[in-house]
């Protein structure tokens, strides 16, 4: 039998988008395979008042188990409320989804939105997945993004040798003849920690600043799909201060180099509705458990560097929602 997102409170991404483009903030999308991920998530969404996505990868859904994310999700929107929250925003959405499979797999059991990854496929292939995932899901009023252009690093299984920026002048066919939501595109951002090597990034102030995103690109998908929600991945803007707490107690994360928050504080701005963000919380919570676990050898309570790790990652999320994405306040 069907679960649809509605019966359990989410919402899908379809207003929530119109009016941040409009708005002219992004939606933070987090991913979550933890509790303690998802109780931080919902924690900082209350306390900003700020709509929210809670996204699902393939790796989260074998390592955690799909029924039991979904019923997290269910528990979540129910948590918002209990924490004085009485119209949360929340949007469950499937991450990089690969097959029309597990599309529709996420689709019949209570996902909001789905996306699928057919950005390593031949132009023509991606259109033909991506129509088929959209004709599905749009029975049942769930939002589908899709994505254009390949991003630098590894895609989940899809390896893409070098970053291959969305072509401009692809998108209005592809928006048309597909019928998605939302777009994802390439504009020099990717998956991880290490987004650029230390050789092509510039030493300001005793910082390396990595090449600046291509808004040149963004700028001109903009125009030529004017108010469409266009979504960057790969987000993530790999804070130092974690990089040093990790390699203090023990860690070795040599040369981690994100996407300045700056620039994406004015990619916020932009049609870019959507920004995803996974490696920062997971070096908060990394962060937290080994200086729990460094200046504590003989605690052996999950709860007391689990708690710790939740905190940090909260303090993240709150920071990403109010200081860079600007989605505080617009429930
Ligand atoms: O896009 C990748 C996300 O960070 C999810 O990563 O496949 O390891 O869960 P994952
Ligand atoms: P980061 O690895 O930069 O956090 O990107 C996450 C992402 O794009 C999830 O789809
Ligand atoms: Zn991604």
């Amino acid at each position: 039998m069907q679960t649809t997102y509605k019966e359990l409170g989410l919402v899908n991404t379809r207003e929530m988008f119109a009016k941040a483009v409009k708005g002219g903030y992004a939606i933070p999308a987090f991913n979550f395979n933890t509790m303690e991920q998802l109780q931080a998530i919902v924690q900082a969404a209350v306390e900003t008042k700020s709509p929210v996505i809670m996204q699902v990868s393939k790796g989260a859904r074998n390592y955690a188990n799909g029924t039991l994310l979904r019923y997290m999700a269910q528990g979540a929107v129910e948590y918002a409320k209990e924490l004085g929250c009485s119209n949360p925003q929340i949007v469950l959405h499937l991450d990089h989804g690969d097959t029309f499979e597990v599309c529709k797999d996420c689709i019949d059991n209570g996902f909001s939105s789905v996306m699928i990854d057919g950005s390593s496929l031949p132009y023509e292939e991606n259109i033909a997945l991506t129509k088929k995932v959209v004709e599905y899901a749009h029975q049942f009023d769930v939002t589908v993004e899709a994505e254009l252009g390949v991003l630098a690093g590894v895609e989940d299984e899809v390896a893409a040798e070098e970053s291959h920026y969305t072509k401009p002048e692809e998108v209005i066919d592809f928006a048309t003849r597909t019928g998605c939501d939302s777009l994802a595109i390439s504009i020099g951002t990717s998956h991880g920690a290490h987004k650029f090597k230390p050789e092509q990034c510039q030493l300001v102030n005793g910082v390396l600043v990595p090449p600046p995103l291509a808004f040149d690109v963004l700028h001109e998908v903009e125009k030529k799909l004017p108010g469409f929600p266009i979504v960057l991945h790969g987000s993530s803007s790999v804070p130092q201060e974690e990089v040093e707490t990790i390699n203090k107690y023990g860690g070795k994360l040599e040369a981690a180099i994100g996407i300045p928050e700056e620039q994406l504080r004015e990619a916020s701005k932009s049609a870019v509705c959507k920004i995803n963000i996974d490696s920062d919380s997971r070096l908060a919570m990394t962060a937290a458990v080994r200086k729990v676990l460094a200046e504590k050898p003989a605690e052996f309570d999950p709860r007391k560097y689990l708690g710790p790790a939740r905190d940090n990652m909260k303090k993240l999320y709150m920071h990403k929602i109010v200081d860079v994405l600007g989605s505080n306040n617009k429930l």
